[in-house]
């Protein structure tokens, strides 16, 4: 089968990740571990697509510094093309420190660094040089360059998923008639006002995005629960895989990767997320975020065992 083309427009950190809870009112040192790892949501996708068997180009702002160039090493021995990124001589590259709550899922307090600099001239030449079948981007990164990367993009005809993390009240309207918004529930609260916690709230979550910006698809992701699918009129709750939560950093972005790189591959909605809820899956029941993310053949015989003990 052809390699799907995949841009990646999105930010790049490097991720400092606390075992602990960054965020407590204690005064003084905690004697805790940490671990250094690649991050950002956009070389997250990048990674986790080029991991799953996408040809990738990553477009993105580093510092020139060693976490910079450690983050363009990673995504070149994974075989992303990294010609979209360019190397700020003023601006550090992006920082994110992370703290690992005792559930496994995280949050994290992040400066932008050169992610700051991002500017969708970069789109514009890198679609020059890789015409691609899809683009995957998120809003850690200036508005003007999500809302310029979804106007070329649809002038040539190409799909966009957006995944608008990190949570942020964001105008839709300049997005309107984007092939899929893929929230997580922190993001569909700050979105839409409605947090979903339920079946009805997840429909009324999902009513409001449609009316917003009038989507194809609207793909919730609801972490242990799974992703809930609003699709022709019609929303269904489509179950997360049970795995022991070891670290959920990068699972939404895993997902995101997975849902569009099945879709490119010609799968229906249904089977992208039933894909995307399984390389997701996997990359919770590791530790950490990059390093968790696992390649297709993996991710293909781990639903092959969950059906097949569900006979
Ligand atoms: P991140 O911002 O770190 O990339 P997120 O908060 O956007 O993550 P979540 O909503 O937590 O993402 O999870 C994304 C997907 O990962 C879910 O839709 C589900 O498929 C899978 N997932 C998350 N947590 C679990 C879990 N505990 N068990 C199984 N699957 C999970
Ligand atoms: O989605 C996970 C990412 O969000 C982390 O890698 C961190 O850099 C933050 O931006």
């Amino acid at each position: 089968m052809k390699k799907s083309r995949i841009m990646v427009v999105g930010s790049i950190n490097q991720d400092i990740i606390f075992h602990h809870p960054i965020k407590n009112t204690e005064i003084g040192t905690i004697y805790g571990g940490y671990t250094m790892a690649n991050g950002g949501k956009g070389n997250n996708q990048a990674s986790a697509a080029g991991k799953l068997g996408a040809d990738v180009i990553m477009v993105g702002c580093v510092g020139d510094d060693e976490y910079g160039r450690r983050q363009i090493q990673a995504l070149k021995k994974i075989g992303v093309h990294t010609e979209g990124i360019e190397v700020k001589k003023d601006l550090p590259t992006g920082l994110a420190y992370v703290g690992l709550k005792s559930d496994g899922t995280y949050c994290s307090d992040n400066a932008a660094g050169a992610n700051e600099a991002l500017n969708w001239r970069q789109v514009e030449d890198a679609l020059e040089k890789f015409p691609c079948h899809m683009i995957i981007m998120q809003i850690e990164m200036p508005l003007e360059t999500v809302y310029e990367t979804y106007r070329i993009a649809k002038k040539k005809g190409i799909p966009v998923i957006l995944d608008p993390g990190p949570a942020q009240k964001i105008d839709l309207q300049p997005l309107k008639g984007i092939y899929i918004i893929s929230p997580n529930e922190d993001e569909t609260y700050a979105l839409t006002g409605v947090r979903p916690d339920s079946r009805k709230e997840a429909e009324a979550a999902a009513c409001i995005l449609k009316e917003k910006c009038s989507p194809e698809y609207i793909v919730l992701k609801l972490g242990k629960k799974g992703a809930y699918l609003y699709a022709e009129g019609k929303g269904e709750l489509i179950p997360a895989v049970s795995v022991k939560t070891v670290d959920s950093t990068g699972a939404g972005d895993t997902f995101t990767a997975a849902l569009g790189i099945c879709l490119c591959q010609g799968m229906n909605i249904y089977q992208a997320v039933e894909y995307a809820n399984g390389a997701a899956a996997i990359c919770v029941s590791r530790q950490g975020g990059q390093p968790s993310i696992p390649e297709m053949n993996e991710v293909k015989e781990f639903i092959k065992n969950v059906k097949e003990k569900k006979l």
